[in-house]
């Protein structure tokens, strides 16, 4: 039998351990894992000892499109996710038009449809009137505290929320939540630290009542927290709520408000860069392993309207292409480990969207390939995403992605995106035909 692909002179990570293995791919699944792959291939790729991992997710993406093509596209936004080994990612729904109808998700899935390299699940705005629809197409909705006009609800009122959710209580669905409270502050950039403070402990209390009274299957998810007391507040929530989980950025991990000062718009995110104190705390509770996942937020924006000063421009980072550069790079500091990246990026993720991406025989071949010893120097102009801006010029991080495989194939090699092969597909579309992944 000849197959596909075999992937010869790998390692896997089981655990702590690198263990030397091949992998043999075939009709975009992975037919064999071994110490050896003695099947004849079509293609074979020489690993020279880097490391295999399960195809990491990112689960906080823009990838804009619609009327701001200019800002990202469907095509450019999935490039720099697999230039950043990321195999399969969530776009959120504050595009234009905003994502919170039936008739606007089906129009932004049927646009994305052959322009994907990653796989991407689309979400939605919960809406008072189209949830029972919009939850035939998505899984995945996204509650923003600190922008509540592409609502058709009050989420501040617990009853209208509640009512909103309620209605599909008896499915299992994912409700991630910007918090940021905008009756702490004025609403405008930046807001204070209270403000998340506060909208997680309403969301928080929310949500035990809730649960309590649908003891339902729906899985909250805090988006980017910045705050060493958010996580706190959270871990103890999450004591009693087992689908509870939070989400960290390498932007709030890494930089502080001091880098504001440096990168002026280009550093300007919600939540907004913290102290270097705040930050450091931050990283430490990560390295522990207290938050569950880590996503880029990448949040594209258009060069001219970063150029503006940074109490008019808008709020955003593209992190796409970085996020993992910049974690590998902390393991060869021996900051975190490797197994921490892959239950940050890949294990939490896939349980969050009830993906497999294991890698065994039998499963979609979607794999992130890592060079530990390479080195890189991260410089706007070299990235995939429109956006060539980046608060991480100049930095060089040592370890990459070297390849990234989705649904079998090779779409990335040595930070080269192969631009004729658009393997992603749509996740949603798996659910409507009742297929997993
Ligand atoms: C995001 C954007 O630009 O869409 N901006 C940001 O600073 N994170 C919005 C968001 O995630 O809150
Ligand atoms: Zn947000
Ligand atoms: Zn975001």
């Amino acid at each position: 039998m000849t197959i596909d692909l075999k992937l010869e002179n790998g390692k896997l990570l089981i655990g702590d351990q690198l263990i030397p293995a091949e992998i043999g791919i075939d009709d975009g699944s992975i037919v064999k894992v071994s110490r050896i792959v003695h099947e004849h291939a079509d293609e074979r790729v020489d690993l020279k000892g880097n490391i295999v991992l399960p195809g990491l997710v990112d689960v906080h993406v823009h990838l804009r499109d619609f009327k701001l093509s200019y800002k990202e596209t469907f095509e450019t936004g999935t490039m720099a996710l697999a230039a950043g080994g990321v195999t399969c990612a969530v776009d959120m729904p504050n595009t234009l038009p905003p994502v919170n109808s039936y008739r606007i998700l089906v129009k932004r899935i049927d646009e994305a449809k052959g322009k994907l390299y990653v796989n991407v699940l689309f979400t939605a705005f919960p809406s008072k009137r189209d949830i029972l629809k919009l939850v035939t197409l998505t899984y995945f909705f996204k509650i923003d505290f600190s922008r509540t006009n592409f609502l058709d609800f009050n989420p501040y009122n617990e009853g209208e929320l509640s009512e909103v959710l309620s209605k599909v209580s008896s499915k299992t669905i994912v409700v991630a939540f910007h918090a940021e409270d905008t009756r702490e502050t004025s609403g405008s950039w930046p807001m204070k630290a209270s403000a998340e403070t506060s909208a997680v402990k309403y969301i928080l209390n929310w949500l035990v009542k809730f649960m309590n009274r649908y003891d339902g299957a729906l899985k909250a998810h805090i988006c980017h927290v910045t705050l060493p007391s958010t996580v706190k507040l959270i871990l103890e929530r999450k004591r009693k709520l087992k689908n509870l989980t939070m989400e960290v950025t390498p932007h709030h991990l890494l930089l502080s408000k001091r880098h504001l000062g440096k990168f002026k718009s280009i550093a300007k995110v919600t939540p907004p860069l913290r102290s270097s104190h705040t930050r450091r705390r931050l990283l430490r509770y990560f390295s522990e392993g207290l938050i569950d996942i880590v996503a880029s937020d990448h949040a594209p924006h258009a060069l001219t309207e970063k150029a503006e000063d940074v109490a008019k421009a808008p709020p955003g980072i593209a992190g796409a292409e970085t996020m993992l550069p910049l974690l590998l790079n902390l393991v060869n500091k021996g900051v975190i480990s490797l197994s921490l990246i892959k239950r940050v990026l890949h294990d939490a993720p896939c349980k969050l969207l009830g993906l497999k991406h294991d890698i065994c025989e039998g499963s979609k071949a979607h794999l992130t390939i890592v060079d530990m010893k390479a080195k890189w120097k991260i410089r706007g102009e070299d990235l995939y995403s429109m956006s060539k801006l980046t608060p991480f010029e100049g930095v060089t991080v040592k370890g990459i992605p070297s390849i990234t495989i989705v649904n079998g194939m090779i779409v990335m090699r040595d930070r080269v995106v192969y631009e004729n092969v658009k393997p992603g597909e749509v996740i949603n579309e798996w659910r409507r035909k009742g297929t997993v992944s």
